[in-house]
């Protein structure tokens, strides 16, 4: 499908960032974006890419009601010899179709998600950041737009992409968080939606979060929702631990999120020939194992996070200190190698690398 490219006049530009280091996340967006609708009897149409600005959505838009949203998330990179270079966008393409299915949402085909993409990002190329640490995150969305109080799937979807040169997710850049097991309330169930990358997942953790905030923690560990007992994920990332060299995830059982960025930790961790291990953790072994020292090193992973290391994990009042609160050394050579892959420092031999 052809996209359609609308002029942007010079006063319509805007300015741009003076200093990489003070970008944060997620708070500055660039001048285009990507917008392909879908209607029912017709399928994809009108792919344009054009100006960034606000919808016009009728108030009873059927997202705003019973919230048939989903999302993705990956990122764009400057290289030093200024290349431009995504990672693994097929990926999101197949994740955002696998959400689709699950939102009864129309299902785009992955050239066009991928392409559109591509010719946003060289459209707009002049904002992706280069400093070390930075990259243009890239916010794929589907909403329903069709307007209609009744609940059903819409007969008329905005599929659209928006661009924001980002710096790390966390205040604190590549520091240790602290994180509490999450002991009340529950993120997923089985048969629910926790493995789709939906809006609604991520409304119903504010509380939680919040609460943890106050309490003095970064963010919410799940538990699974049935028993209250397995590891699940952190809405922001999955959790890794490393019993000595070998590297312990929770299984990828419905209700966690497929993490690109963890199937990216999981190949680099078995060919740095550390053993890799996905398997339920318990939440009371993982205590023991964090006190008695068997867990030397926690971390999260996902696109905003990269590979984000743990210091602090408590449960149910009862906070411990992982290895010695610091960066792990898998956690580091983690992180090292797959930023080195990500901005062409270290050989991408995955083939995971596609260049704009
Ligand atoms: C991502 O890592 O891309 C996400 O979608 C997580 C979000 C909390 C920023």
């Amino acid at each position: 499908m052809e996209i359609r490219i609308v002029p942007l006049s010079e006063g319509e530009k805007k300015a741009k960032f003076k200093d990489e280091s003070q970008l944060g996340f997620g708070k500055i967006f660039t001048d285009r974006m990507l917008l392909i609708e879908w209607k029912v009897g017709q399928g994809w149409v009108d792919a344009r890419i054009k100006k960034y600005e606000p919808f016009q959505l009728d108030p009873a838009a059927l997202v705003l009601h019973y919230a048939q949203e989903i999302f993705e998330g990956l990122k764009a990179y400057r290289w030093k010899d200024g290349t431009i270079a995504l990672f693994r966008p097929e990926m999101n393409a197949r994740r955002f179709n696998h959400s689709a299915d699950r939102l009864c949402m129309p299902e785009i085909p992955e050239e066009l998600f991928v392409s559109g993409i591509e010719q946003l990002v060289a459209a707009e190329r002049e904002w992706v950041p280069g400093a070390e640490g930075t990259s243009l995150y890239i916010r794929p969305a589907m909403i329903a737009v069709e307007p209609h109080v009744g609940i059903k799937p819409s007969d008329h979807y905005y599929f659209y992409v928006i661009l924001s040169p980002v710096g790390a997710y966390y205040a604190n850049g590549f520091n240790p968080v602290k994180i509490m097991v999450e002991d009340h309330y529950v993120r997923a169930t089985p048969g629910g939606t926790g493995e789709a990358k939906t809006g609604g997942n991520y409304a119903s953790s504010l509380k939680a979060g919040l609460e943890a905030k106050k309490k003095g923690f970064d963010q919410v560990l799940w538990l699974d929702g049935v028993h209250k007992r397995y590891i699940e994920e952190v809405g922001s990332m999955n959790m890794f631990f490393a019993y000595g060299d070998t590297i312990v995830t929770a299984p990828l059982e419905g209700s966690i999120l497929n993490g690109i960025t963890r199937d990216s930790v999981l190949t680099l961790a078995k060919s740095l020939n550390l053993k890799v291990e996905e398997r339920r953790i318990d939440v009371n072994d993982l205590m023991a194992d964090l006190k008695s020292g068997k867990i030397t090193e926690a971390f999260g992973s996902g696109t905003a996070a990269v590979v984000t290391p743990v210091g602090t994990l408590s449960y149910a009042g009862d906070t411990v200190q992982v290895g010695n609160g610091g960066v792990g050394k898998y956690t580091q050579v983690l992180y090292d190698t797959l930023t080195g892959i990500q901005t062409g420092k270290i050989e991408d031999r995955f083939g995971w690398i596609r260049k704009i």
